[in-house]
């Protein structure tokens, strides 16, 4: 659990929340998506700064629309163009923003608890985890759970195989978590070479054939070639041929199951193209979702909590 020090609109990794305050973001996100509760603009003249240190396409164009929608003055930090390039701690740098009238800084890291640490110092700002590393995606894990309690209705009992690069994948470590937290029935998949004992202790490990055929979701893991120290699977063919989802597998999931996918993906390796736009495919939604929850987030650490 993160201490978040005297900030309470941090939020740093999904364990902070409580069950509670998950479905107080997803009302807040439906209040969004369906047009009713405040209307957009509403923190015209608030600040955001976004700070992200590893790349991205979905988390940062999804929180750039959303502080847009909320009428947020945004501020982007380039790393390379930054006093970061000439060695300004990440500590000074968060106390600078805040200094200028910045209100919440959202951070995408390569990792090692770096915001966990921040979050216990006063920094005058709210921090949002946008990926950290191996570590924690809070806002992934958000809008996942929040697509797929909007195609079951509920979570509760939900059977979610996550397959694939479960030891680098730090969205299927903020899942895991959520999905716990819903009662649901989170399961990991993928090669030997990639699973983490650690998470296994929370969620069961099953044979991959097992664990989509009793599926109600499969969210399928991109394979990070960028983080991994040495190979851990022989081809690219392998990797399908063991671990990819075919349109052969789709025929042998639960006929009502979907399949998810949080991007980038690597099409003909963890996932075929073709069910990338398959009709059971929920990842189109999954992307439009990221506005409404990160709409959500947002609102949070600038109110200092829902
Ligand atoms: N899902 C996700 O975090 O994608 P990006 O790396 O493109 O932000």
């Amino acid at each position: 659990m993160i201490q978040t020090g005297t900030q309470p609109g941090h939020l740093i990794d999904i364990d902070q929340l409580s069950k509670r305050e998950m479905e107080e973001l997803f009302q807040q996100a439906d209040a969004w998506k369906n047009g009713h509760g405040m209307g957009t603009n509403v923190y015209a003249g608030r600040f955001v700064a976004n700070l992200f240190f590893e790349p991205s396409t979905r988390t940062r164009l999804s929180f750039e629309v959303a502080e847009r929608k909320l009428g947020l003055e945004i501020l982007q930090l380039d790393e390379m163009t930054s006093s970061v390039a000439k060695g300004e701690s990440f500590y000074d740098t968060l106390r600078t923003l805040a200094s200028l009238g910045v209100h919440v800084a959202v951070v995408r890291h390569s990792g090692g608890g770096l915001l966990e640490k921040m979050a216990r110092q006063s920094l005058g700002l709210a921090l949002i985890n946008a990926g950290e590393g191996s570590g924690g995606h809070p806002t992934q894990a958000l809008l996942d759970c929040y697509t797929l309690r909007h195609h079951f209705g509920q979570l509760s009992g939900l059977r979610v195989a996550i397959v694939g690069d479960i030891l680098h994948s730090r969205v299927a470590r903020s899942n895991v978590r959520a999905l716990n937290a819903f009662g649901a029935r989170p399961v990991l998949s993928g090669p030997a070479s990639m699973r983490d004992p650690e998470l296994e202790s929370i969620a069961p490990y099953l044979p991959f054939e097992e664990a989509i055929r009793e599926a109600d979701a499969v969210m399928m893991l991109r394979v990070q070639l960028e983080r991994h120290q040495e190979t851990l699977f022989s081809s690219v063919a392998a990797y399908r041929k063991h671990y990819g989802l075919t349109l052969e597998r789709l025929e042998r999931m639960r006929s009502h199951a979907v399949i998810l996918h949080p991007g980038p993906f690597n099409r003909g390796v963890e996932i075929d193209g073709e069910l990338v736009e398959h009709p059971r495919s929920k990842i189109f939604e999954q992307k439009a979702n990221g506005v409404w929850i990160r709409m959500a987030a947002l609102q949070r650490a600038l109110e200092g909590g829902l």
